[in-house]
């Protein structure tokens, strides 16, 4: 049916869409972007052999150059860099000159790195050119029930420390999506950090059955994060948490009841010692006056003995 010759554009037709599947970049010829990971080191591969001497290379960001480095017929002469950015130090020998940068920087999205090679008075085209793309994984997110007014329940999901920014979405029972007007989300863009927060707010009319999903994707780090909120985890928390309290409570009432009664008993033992001594006392005290008087009654009669035997 199809003649010799349009099999093959049929075949790179087919061939290209397959590419097309597994890689947007290739068919459309979009030079491919590295993926960079906040804070994580990175490098921009370039292999370039053709080299004589006499010649300088120079790794720019966007128009700004980062690295430059300068061989004559001896080697290399000197090496000068932004942000301790590098390069093999065999670069001119294996034709390795990759550009390896300790950190990213989630200011750096979107920005191109390319290699110039520089002899003599020439300037080359680009050798290598890098797009360079940065993403960071979001924190978790936490997915909080408050009860409202009336039958709504609202779900808070909040997701922070991430670039670039994610895509938010609501699930009921896995496959649902809620009513429209009950979702809000407000996406924040921290400009000193460079991260995106985002919080959506699902106020919504639930059954006690329904489960509850609250999904953040962020397709640079290939990553989904879900946290459902499943209804019939949330009685034994709460018992958990009122069990706890039980028990907190009986064991404060128990040792309080403790401290009450050894306070009690000591202080009726102090009082029994107390009431001992004062007893004691008292009885030392009347035994004292009473000898005080006999001595007393002796004296005025030893003292009226001596009058009358004066
Ligand atoms: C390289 O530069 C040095 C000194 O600048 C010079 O003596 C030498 O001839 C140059 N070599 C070539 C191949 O241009
Ligand atoms: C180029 O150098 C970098 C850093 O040393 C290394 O990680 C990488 O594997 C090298 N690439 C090749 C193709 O040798
Ligand atoms: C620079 O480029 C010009 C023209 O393209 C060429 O004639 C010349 O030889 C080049 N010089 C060097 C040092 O490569
Ligand atoms: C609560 O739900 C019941 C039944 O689902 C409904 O009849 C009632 O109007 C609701 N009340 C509010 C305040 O939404
Ligand atoms: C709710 O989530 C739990 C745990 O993921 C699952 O076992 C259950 O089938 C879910 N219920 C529904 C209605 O999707
Ligand atoms: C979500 O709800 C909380 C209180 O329920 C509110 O303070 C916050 O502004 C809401 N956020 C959005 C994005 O609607
Ligand atoms: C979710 O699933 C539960 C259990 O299967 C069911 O009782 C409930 O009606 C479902 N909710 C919705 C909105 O479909
Ligand atoms: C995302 O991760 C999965 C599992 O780790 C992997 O199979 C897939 O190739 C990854 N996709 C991308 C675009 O990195």
């Amino acid at each position: 049916m199809c003649p010799q010759e349009c099999m093959v554009p049929v075949l790179a037709l087919w061939y290209c869409a397959g590419l097309l599947l597994s890689s947007v970049h290739l068919c459309a010829g979009v030079e491919e972007c590295i993926l960079g990971i906040v804070g994580q080191p990175i490098l921009l591969p370039c292999l370039y052999h053709e080299l004589s001497v006499n010649f300088s290379i120079e790794w720019r960001k966007d128009d700004k150059v980062v690295l430059r480095s300068v061989w004559d017929d001896k080697g290399n002469v000197e090496t000068w860099s932004l942000n301790h950015a590098s390069i093999p130090a065999d670069a001119a020998r294996s034709g390795n000159f990759s550009l390896e940068l300790p950190a990213v920087h989630p200011r750096e999205d979107g920005v191109h790195y390319s290699l110039f090679l520089i002899s003599g008075e020439n300037q080359s085209s680009p050798l290598c050119s890098v797009c360079f793309k940065v993403a960071a994984s979001f924190s978790i997110s936490l997915l909080k029930r408050e009860h409202m007014a009336g039958n709504e329940t609202t779900f808070l999901c909040h997701s922070t420390g991430g670039y670039p920014k994610p895509s938010v979405y609501w699930l009921i029972n896995n496959t649902l999506q809620p009513p429209k007007g009950s979702v809000r989300t407000l996406t924040e863009f921290d400009l000193s950090s460079h991260f995106f927060s985002v919080t959506s707010n699902l106020t919504i009319s639930v059954s006690k059955n329904d489960n509850v999903s609250c999904i953040v994707e962020n397709p640079s780090m290939n990553e989904t994060l879900r946290y459902t909120y499943k209804p019939n985890d949330d009685e034994p928390v709460q018992s958990r948490a009122s069990e706890a309290m039980w028990i907190f409570s009986t064991g404060l009432c128990v040792v309080v009841g403790i401290m009450v009664i050894a306070g009690v008993a000591y202080q009726i033992h102090l009082d029994n010692i107390s009431k001992r001594r004062k007893k004691e006392y008292r009885e030392e005290k009347r035994g004292y006056r009473r000898r005080q008087q006999n001595r007393e009654e002796d004296e005025v009669m030893t003292s009226e003995s001596r009058e009358t035997e004066l």
